[in-house]
């Protein structure tokens, strides 16, 4: 290898850990929509005492992620179709065990049912994608699927896992895809909190080929 050829890889690899000390950096959450009235972690994570922190009642939140907030009880209802090869399972009712992938969905329901903490995000906003208070909504049917499995098997329309998380998306548990398999809750740089940017669908055609 000449020594610009090698100056170009030692670049490249440079810039790929960068990319990827940015996406498990946590600190890029401050100053976003997501750093709660000037909050910083505390949005969502207690150092002690479980939601009761952030005017809760439940201190058992505590035990997952350090969680700040209540936890959702609704049920969302799943998103389905004639094409679907995999199943989506409902998120909510109860709370995951620490190991469930669902968790990874469910957390962001925290808020994101605009119930929960409907003091964040009203039922009817945009932002509460769960929605369930909201008069004639859909819940999650009419969202893209999440916590099913990410099966290249049985479609053959996506990419294998391996592309799907070498390009910075994750897969969790045995690849199941959640919430935070599209989004990163810490990063807002590439807007709306998303892992990898989604400029000519870069995002969509990581999985879907
Ligand atoms: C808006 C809510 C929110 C805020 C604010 C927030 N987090 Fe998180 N945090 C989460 C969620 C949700 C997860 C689960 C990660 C996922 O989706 O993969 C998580 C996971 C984590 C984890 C464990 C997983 C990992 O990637 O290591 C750590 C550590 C963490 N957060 C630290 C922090 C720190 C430090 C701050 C403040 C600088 C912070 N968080 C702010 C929601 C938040
Ligand atoms: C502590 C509450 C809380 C949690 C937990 C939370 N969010 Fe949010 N999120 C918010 C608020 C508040 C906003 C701003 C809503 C608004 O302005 O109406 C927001 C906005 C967003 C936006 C839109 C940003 C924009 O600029 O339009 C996305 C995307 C998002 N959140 C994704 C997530 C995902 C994914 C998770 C879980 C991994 C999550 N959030 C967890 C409170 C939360
Ligand atoms: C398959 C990838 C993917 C998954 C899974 C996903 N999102 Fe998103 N989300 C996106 C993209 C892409 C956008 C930006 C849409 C746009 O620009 O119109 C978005 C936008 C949003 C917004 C901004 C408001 C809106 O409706 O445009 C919120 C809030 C949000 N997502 C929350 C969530 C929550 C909560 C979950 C899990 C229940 C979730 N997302 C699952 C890809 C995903
Ligand atoms: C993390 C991987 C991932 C990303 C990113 C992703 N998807 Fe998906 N998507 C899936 C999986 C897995 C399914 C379920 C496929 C199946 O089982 O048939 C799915 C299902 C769908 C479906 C329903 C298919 C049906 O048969 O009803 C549509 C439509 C879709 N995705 C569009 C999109 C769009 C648009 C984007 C970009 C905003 C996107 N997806 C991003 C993994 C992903």
């Amino acid at each position: 290898m000449n020594k610009s050829r090698a100056a170009i890889l030692i670049l490249a690899i440079a810039m790929v850990a960068t990319l990827a000390f940015a996406q498990n950096q946590k600190s890029t959450v401050i100053g976003t929509v997501h750093d709660i009235t000037s909050n910083g972690c505390k949005s969502c994570h207690a150092p002690h005492n479980g939601s009761v922190a952030t005017g809760g009642t439940d201190q058992s939140t505590g035990q997952i992620l350090l969680w700040d907030r209540g936890f959702t009880t609704q049920t969302f209802g799943t998103y389905d179709s004639p094409t679907m090869d995999s199943t989506a399972v409902e998120v909510g009712v109860t709370t995951p065990l620490a190991t469930q992938p669902r968790l990874y969905s469910f957390l962001c329901l925290s808020c994101h049912d605009g119930v929960t903490s409907p003091t964040l995000i009203a039922a009817g906003d945009i932002h509460a994608v769960g929605e369930p208070g909201s008069t004639g909504s859909y819940g999650l049917t009419n969202d893209h699927p999440i916590n099913m499995t990410y099966d290249p098997v049985a479609d053959t329309g996506l990419n294998p896992v391996a592309t799907v998380t070498t390009a910075g998306l994750m897969l969790y548990g045995t690849d199941t895809v959640q919430c935070g398999s599209c989004h990163n809750v810490h990063n807002n740089t590439n807007t709306p909190f998303l892992r990898i940017s989604n400029v000519n669908s870069a995002l969509c055609t990581t999985c879907h080929l």
